[in-house]
């Protein structure tokens, strides 16, 4: 029995397809590589020793998304694939809805068709909107959402809740995740976004390693400690292993279930700032800039039920996120381009 990971070879789905490989699971990936290189999938494998078997498939693709349930005996599903800037999800809704929603129902009606029922799915405190209360709780009501990328994952939870609601054999579970960050802690996979950073720590190490020439802060007037935007960032691979702890859960037949996945700590620009200096030695060079439209003030999560519930917490610290987000970078100045 295999888990098929959709969007297994970017930047979380190849983490956690490492983390699944190191905990035993066999895993099938599926991408279309539009935002990913197969040649994290190659690492993958250096580094676990292990074989992951790769379709070049998008999930829009019914036929090719039905051979692979043919070929493999598919137990679950962890559904990563998706577009995910904000900012060109404004200008490009229609590809947005496509993608994200469209790819999604193909896939949900080969799982069933399959007898495949067990999915997590990756959201995103987005659907928060302006949290209601901090730190967010999982029963903290959506917010108003600003952009279609986050209307794509606000429509998608409530697509399988209703899913699981009409056949209770499904199990659903619905991972929320703050601000992910960092690299795997061996340098060789790591964040590789496509032209000029929109996320703040791809931008600090790209000013880091000289492909950019100074941070813009978005907003020193924030009603924050130091007036710049607080998040609550997570290592990648303890996202990676919160996929895994779910997997477990799954085993248990747990209907629908909803997870926050953060560290409950917030950190300011600044703060992420002085952190990577300090681990890293290198000087961050930055200017304060309008604030960005659609940014809120604070927001971390409260990752008390994903403890109590999944026996997960986030290990890695503010330091470690920094120093594995600069070594993969320092190492791969260009991705996964040779
Ligand atoms: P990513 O772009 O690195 O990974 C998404 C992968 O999906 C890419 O490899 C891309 O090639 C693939 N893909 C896109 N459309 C596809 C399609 N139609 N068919 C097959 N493959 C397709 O992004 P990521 O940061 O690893 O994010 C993974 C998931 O987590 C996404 O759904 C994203 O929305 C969600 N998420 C990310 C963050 C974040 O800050 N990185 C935060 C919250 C939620
Ligand atoms: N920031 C800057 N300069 C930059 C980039 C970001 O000052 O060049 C600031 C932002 O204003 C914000 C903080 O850094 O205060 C974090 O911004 P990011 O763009 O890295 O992350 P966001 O919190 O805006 O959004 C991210 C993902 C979303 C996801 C959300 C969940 O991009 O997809 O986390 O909380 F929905």
């Amino acid at each position: 029995m295999a888990i098929l990971v959709t969007g297994g070879a970017g930047f979380i789905g190849s983490h956690t397809t490492l983390e699944l490989l190191n905990a035993g699971y066999e895993v099938v990936v599926m991408d279309n590589l539009s935002n990913a290189s197969a040649v994290s999938l190659e690492r993958v494998k250096e580094l676990t020793g292990k074989d992951v078997k790769f379709y070049q498939t998008d999930i829009l693709d019914r036929e090719g998304t039905e051979k692979i349930f043919k070929e493999n005996k598919i137990e679950s599903v962890i559904h990563f694939a998706g577009l995910k800037a904000v900012g060109e999800s404004v200008a490009k809704p229609w590809e947005y809805y496509h993608n994200n929603i469209a790819g999604s129902l193909v896939l949900f009606d080969v799982m069933r068709k399959n007898g495949c029922k067990n999915i997590i799915f990756s959201s995103s405190a987005t659907v928060y909107g302006t949290p209601s209360q901090i730190p967010v709780t999982e029963s903290c009501p959506k917010g108003e959402i600003t952009n279609p990328y986050g209307q794509t994952k606000s429509m998608l939870e409530q697509i399988l809740t209703d899913i699981q609601k009409a056949d209770t054999e499904w199990n659903v579970i619905l991972l929320r995740y703050f601000n992910p960050i960092g690299a795997h802690e061996s340098g060789r996979i790591g964040e590789n976004p496509n032209g000029i950073p929109n996320n703040l720590m791809p931008y600090i190490t790209q000013v880091a390693v000289g492909k950019l020439k100074e941070l813009g802060i978005f907003g020193d007037d924030y009603d924050t400690p130091d007036g710049t935007g607080v998040r609550d960032y997570i290592h990648v691979t303890d996202l990676a292993i919160g996929h895994v702890k779910s997997v477990k859960k799954l085993e248990e037949n747990p209907g629908l279930k909803i997870y926050n996945l953060g560290t409950g700590t917030g950190y300011s620009v600044l703060d992420i700032v002085h952190n990577f200096e300090a681990a890293t030695g290198v000087k961050i060079p930055y200017q304060i800039k309008p604030r960005r439209p659609g940014d809120i003030a604070t927001n971390y999560a409260d990752p008390s039920l994903a403890k109590e519930e999944l026996g997960w917490v986030a290990e890695r610290d503010i330091r470690k996120m920094c120093e594995d987000a600069w070594r993969w970078q320092s190492n791969n100045p260009n991705g996964f381009e040779a």
